[in-house]
């Protein structure tokens, strides 16, 4: 008897152990804010019943990760944050070709964003870049309301603006190439050196400045405008602005990490993300990203990108390997290297 027991015993174990070698299993580093990484890593699990373990990072970040993992790939899906690190990572071969059955579904900015990284990477959502600032902390300290990016440089904002670091933020860095965009190369690193004067921190993550400004220890923060929204609604004291000059804007974008080892969740992951349904429980978890599926739904509160003067920001260029690296250079070496 005992020994009928004993193999019932073992034969359960090895059942339990083959199930679980074949629950499927994903790895996703999420460059989007940490509410919505967590919406995100947890509708897919409800939806698949595939285990996700998630990493909330910042662009930059996760770019230098997977390059950094190459050789031995740790996770299987890079989603959210801006696109230029995609377009990087895809140039660089550090993430797998796939062309997903929902592309006819997208719009066309978020399918020439495919196009231009090979389709190796493809866009879930945009957003236009600006500032935000604390009105009470504003008043408090009589200063005039900033409208243009030029009023971020002026002497009463001295120590009253926050920025992330563009090596790690896909933010600061969208912000540098807005910069160079808007301005030329020669003024636009002028206005970063300007500006260097009037910043009381880089931080690492993009949205950091405005949730900063939210608590009132900064007064302005630069980040895209949907991050600055989601403070207001979140009740802070936080109006957005569009700067008068015009601005730029991001392609946030999904990539299939190269070698990844669970390819076919990957790919199910990839199709999940791109539907309209996903797509509009965005503002569940209080993103005012503009969709990529041309059928997806966003909050009122959004900002109307038609209504902002945006800059044909070109991505080809300055998501390559090259340029991205030589502004990081330039940027590190004229202008982060400065006293403040
Ligand atoms: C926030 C924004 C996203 C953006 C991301 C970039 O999460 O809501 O739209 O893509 O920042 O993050 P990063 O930390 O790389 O600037």
């Amino acid at each position: 008897m005992k020994r009928h027991l004993y193999s019932v015993a073992i034969a359960a174990l090895l059942a339990s152990a083959a199930g679980a070698a074949n629950a499927e299993n994903l790895t996703v580093y999420c460059g989007a804010d940490e509410t919505w990484c967590q919406q995100m890593a947890r509708g897919f699990e409800e939806a698949t019943g595939i285990t996700v373990d998630m990493t909330r990072k910042s662009a930059g970040e996760i770019y230098a990760q997977i390059k950094a993992e190459a050789a031995n790939p740790k996770g299987d899906v890079w989603w959210a944050g801006t696109g230029d690190p995609h377009l990087q990572a895809a140039e660089e071969g550090l993430t797998e070709e796939y062309t997903s059955p929902r592309e006819g579904e997208l719009l066309d900015w978020a399918v020439k964003q495919a196009e231009a990284g090979q389709h190796r990477t493809v866009g879930v959502y945009s957003g236009a870049l600006g500032f935000g600032y604390n009105k009470d902390l504003l008043a408090k300290n009589n200063l005039p309301e900033p409208k243009c990016w030029a009023d971020l440089t002026k002497p009463e904002y001295k120590g009253q603006v926050q920025i992330a670091n563009p090596n790690s933020s896909g933010t600061a860095y969208n912000t540098l190439a807005t910069m160079v965009q808007l301005f030329g190369e020669e003024k636009g690193f002028e206005y970063m050196k300007a500006l260097h004067k009037n910043i009381n921190q880089y931080t690492k993550s993009g949205s950091a400045p405005i949730k900063a400004a939210g608590l009132g220890e900064t007064t302005i923060g630069i980040v895209f405008m949907h991050d600055a929204v989601a403070q207001t609604a979140a009740g802070f004291p936080i109006v957005t602005v569009a700067p008068c000059e015009g601005t730029g804007y991001e392609i946030g974008s999904m990539s299939i990490i190269k070698g990844a080892r669970n390819l076919d969740a990957a790919k199910k992951y990839y199709d999940w993300a791109l539907s309209a349904e996903v797509q509009s429980k965005a503002q569940e978890a209080k993103s005012f990203q503009l969709p990529s599926n041309k059928s997806a739904t966003q909050s009122p509160l959004a900002p109307d990108l038609s209504t902002i003067k945006l800059i044909d920001y070109d991505f080809k260029k300055y998501g390559s390997s090259e340029e991205r690296k030589r502004l990081l250079k330039k940027w590190d070496d004229e202008v982060a290297s400065l006293p403040q």
